[in-house]
């Protein structure tokens, strides 16, 4: 393929893990937009040449726009799978939305890098934009969630990050971009460490300490990776590229759920079949020890949309 025509991709939707993270979600101030897309171009290019800046403490990020805000924004096209955060409900699983106009993620092995970047990029947009929520996450550990277990062993790896992230010429308008879905889980860590080891790890469906996914036929159909292993109609497995991250205090603390992908039904998918079940009574028993307490949707246009709609 020739690369002089190939969009690109904003770094941090497929960079590999850090050690830290800053989430910076934005709301619109009215009738701001005009400004607010060359500013959109410039944080995320910004942001790019960061990557090289600070190469070595791999410095990543990218900056989303989201669903209910895409069209004020940008008016003549938009994604054709972008919607609303796909809410659900039953008994008391609940995937609520929480939607935001602009999200910035930036990640870094350096904390005082994040800082310095979250605030210049803060300033980039000043009188454009609110600041309504802020978040900070970390690497918990060898790569746990704070429920003590590996999170991302089956992530897509090497070039398949890019593949099952990106959107391709499905929608070539949109090409190198990217789905994002945001859930901010506290978990209930009380409820969670009185279970004995082995009941949490049926509820994962893998061993605790050494992280070995269960047989086949040994995972419960309650366990959160049988709830959200799915297939399509053609048996090809439904991927998505997970950058979640342990987030918090004492006070409150859990996962920053975040996942791309080159489609927006795989996670909702993934997430019905963790809140319903299969039909059959089997819900996701992970989320009795864990609540959402947002649910955001976007998009992730490559950095050539952006500059492109700026002018
Ligand atoms: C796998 C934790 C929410 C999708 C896993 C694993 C853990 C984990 C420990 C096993 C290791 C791995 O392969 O990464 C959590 C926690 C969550 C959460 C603590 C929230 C509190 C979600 C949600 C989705 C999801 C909301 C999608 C809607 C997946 C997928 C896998 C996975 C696709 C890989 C399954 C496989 O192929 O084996 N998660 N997860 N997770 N999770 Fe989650």
């Amino acid at each position: 393929m020739d690369n002089q025509v190939m969009p690109r991709e904003q770094l941090g939707v497929c960079a590999e893990g850090n050690l830290h993270s800053v989430y910076l979600m934005f709301n619109a101030n009215e009738a701001a937009e005009s400004q607010l897309r060359p500013c959109v171009a410039n944080v995320a290019q910004y942001v790019y040449e960061l990557a090289d800046q600070y190469a070595d403490s791999a410095f990543n990020g990218f900056l989303a726009i989201g669903a209910n805000y895409w069209d004020s924004l940008y008016p003549s096209a938009r994604p054709n799978q972008l919607k609303p955060f796909p809410t659900m409900s039953a008994d008391n699983r609940d995937a609520p939305a929480l939607e935001y106009d602009l999200f910035v993620h930036i990640r870094c092995d350096r904390f005082d890098i994040l800082h310095l970047v979250a605030n210049e990029v803060s300033q980039m947009f000043e009188g454009l934009v609110e600041l309504v929520d802020e978040e900070r996450g970390f690497r918990f550990m060898d790569n746990r969630d704070l429920t003590g277990f590996v999170d991302g062993t089956e992530n897509p790896k090497g070039r398949s990050r890019q593949e099952v992230a990106l959107v391709g010429d499905e929608d070539v308008s949109f090409k190198a971009g990217s789905y994002i879905h945001v859930q901010k889980f506290a978990h209930n860590l009380s409820k969670w460490n009185r279970l004995p080891h082995k009941k949490q790890e049926d509820i994962i469906g893998r061993t605790k300490q050494d992280n070995i996914e269960y047989a086949s036929e040994d995972k419960p159909l309650t366990s959160h990776i049988k709830r959200v292993n799915l297939k399509d109609a053609d048996g090809k497995s439904m991927e998505i590229l997970r950058q979640s991250m342990p987030y918090g205090s004492v006070k409150e603390q859990g996962l920053m759920f975040i996942s791309n992908c080159r489609n927006s039904n795989n996670f909702e998918k993934m997430l019905e079949s963790m809140v319903h079940g299969d039909g059959q009574g089997n819900h996701d028993h992970l989320l009795h020890f864990t609540q959402a307490l947002t649910g955001s949707s976007f998009f992730a246009p490559s950095l050539d949309f952006m500059e492109t709609e700026a002018s």
